[in-house]
């Protein structure tokens, strides 16, 4: 993507460091310090888990307020004493199995990073808005309609008893991408009236079952080519554009008609390529394009044209000349600044929650999910309000309660079959 804005454009006294994200204005720019060391614990401790927690501390940092890690865990033990030994985690605070979020949410932390597979969030948030912890949840929020149903209901819980969450669809506290929204909405481009968002890339990785190992450790190290945990890379990966053609439109789409394979994927039951047509009514369609395959054009990104222009996600936007309010960022990294959003937002009272609106983004990627597995036409009510549709209570299994109940059942690795699943 061409990040530089279009001559045409007119941005006012834009400066990418320094001050509070639009997003956040509401909220001091420069949050005083507090003398209170902020408690966080870890849930998934994996690359991402590493990733988010640095990033979780490094916007302590920025805000001037001290932190402690105070407990971390993870399917696998020793995962979690990793991650704790790197942040001075007491031992007996590094918990591992299944029910390890338990354990941690029990623990006196105020904040909790969770970055297992995606399958696992409904009930971990639900725990831990539950225990009354502010929550950092990596994307996508669930696999299934009634996981994102779940977290609907547990953001609206949490925002009940003025909890914050926020999501890692950093997209949204990018600064690029946020000049962009400004300038849609103030009419840059016009009405937007169709566009492409592509995630064409590659396997992130494959591992093979070890002789004699257990159903649930073999899914839960290949969770990356399972739907049951991952709920596909149209939902693991490319909800991040899927999310942008949402936030851009300003509303999920009414339905999707779409079609997928597999030609070379080696394990699990996921597809290789998804072509899916969303429509968001109003004669407006999205194409959304997705596959994982090494060698082939790789391209990640979004591209909407309206009325009077067009505009590439984070990049060139081709259109009239408009005035937005200056949008700025603390660190101009995203992954970053979506902690200092929420913990800025926390500290002043009004806690960010996203949990609605990516969980509406999970389930458009689910939506288009079910379609190309299926073959049938998928409208969003089905999924949300009527639950009379055959699709309104598709579950996967095994589901995260399965997994700590006890031994599970691999799923079988071969993919769906369009007009027979
Ligand atoms: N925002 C982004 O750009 C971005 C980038 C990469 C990954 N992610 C997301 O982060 C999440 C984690 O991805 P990753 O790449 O770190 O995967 P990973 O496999 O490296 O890490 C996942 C960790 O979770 C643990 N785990 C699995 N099930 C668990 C359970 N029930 N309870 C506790 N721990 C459990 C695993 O043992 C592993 O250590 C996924 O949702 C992924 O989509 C987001």
């Amino acid at each position: 993507m061409n990040p530089t804005l279009n001559r045409r454009s007119f941005l006012g006294n834009t400066t990418l460091l320094g001050a509070g994200l639009a997003a956040s204005s509401v909220f001091a720019v420069n949050t005083p310090g507090t003398s209170k060391k902020i408690k966080v614990a870890l849930i998934g401790c994996g690359g991402r888990g590493y990733g988010a927690l640095d990033n979780f501390l490094e916007a302590c940092k920025i805000l001037g307020v001290e932190a402690e890690v105070v407990a971390t865990g993870d399917a696998f033990k020793g995962h979690a004493e990793g991650a704790g030994k790197r942040h001075g985690v007491p031992a007996e605070r590094c918990f591992g199995g299944y029910d390890a979020y338990q354990k941690v949410i029990a623990t006196p932390c105020e904040y909790v990073v969770m970055a297992t597979p995606p399958a696992f969030r409904p009930v971990h948030l639900a725990a831990a808005v539950e225990a009354g912890k502010h929550c950092f949840i990596e994307k996508p929020v669930a696999v299934d309609p009634a996981g994102v149903r779940s977290m609907i209901a547990t953001g609206e819980k949490a925002a009940a008893k003025g909890l914050g969450i926020v999501a890692g669809t950093q997209r949204r506290h990018q600064v690029t991408y946020l000049r962009n929204k400004a300038m849609i909405d103030a009419g840059a481009i016009g009405q937007i009236k169709g566009g492409v968002v592509q995630w064409n890339g590659t396997v992130p990785w494959v591992k093979r079952r070890n002789d004699g190992e257990s159903d649930a450790s073999y899914i839960t190290r290949n969770w990356v080519n399972f739907t049951e945990l991952s709920g596909d890379h149209i939902v693991e990966q490319h909800v991040h554009n899927l999310d942008v053609a949402v936030w851009y439109l300003g509303r999920p789409p009414v339905a999707a008609v779409g079609f997928g394979g597999r030609a070379r994927r080696e394990t699990g039951n996921m597809f290789d390529f998804f072509s899916v047509d969303y429509d968001f009514g109003d004669d407006i369609h999205i194409h959304s394009q997705c596959r994982q395959l090494s060698g082939a054009h790789q391209h990640v990104g979004e591209m909407f044209i309206g009325s009077e222009g067009s505009c590439y996600g984070g990049g060139k936007v081709n259109g009239k000349k408009v005035e937005i309010a200056d949008i700025k960022s603390d660190s101009g990294d995203p992954y970053v600044q979506e902690h200092v959003d929420l913990i800025r937002s926390v500290m002043a009272g009004k806690p960010l929650n996203e949990a609605k609106q990516v969980a509406e983004s999970t389930l458009v990627a689910i939506m288009g999910r079910i379609s190309a597995y299926t073959g049938e036409f998928v409208r969003w009510d089905d999924l949300l309000k009527n639950t009379q549709s055959p699709v309104y209570n598709l579950a996967c299994t095994p589901s995260a309660l399965d997994f700590e109940k006890g031994p599970i059942k691999l799923p079988a690795e071969v993919p769906a079959v369009p007009g027979k699943a």
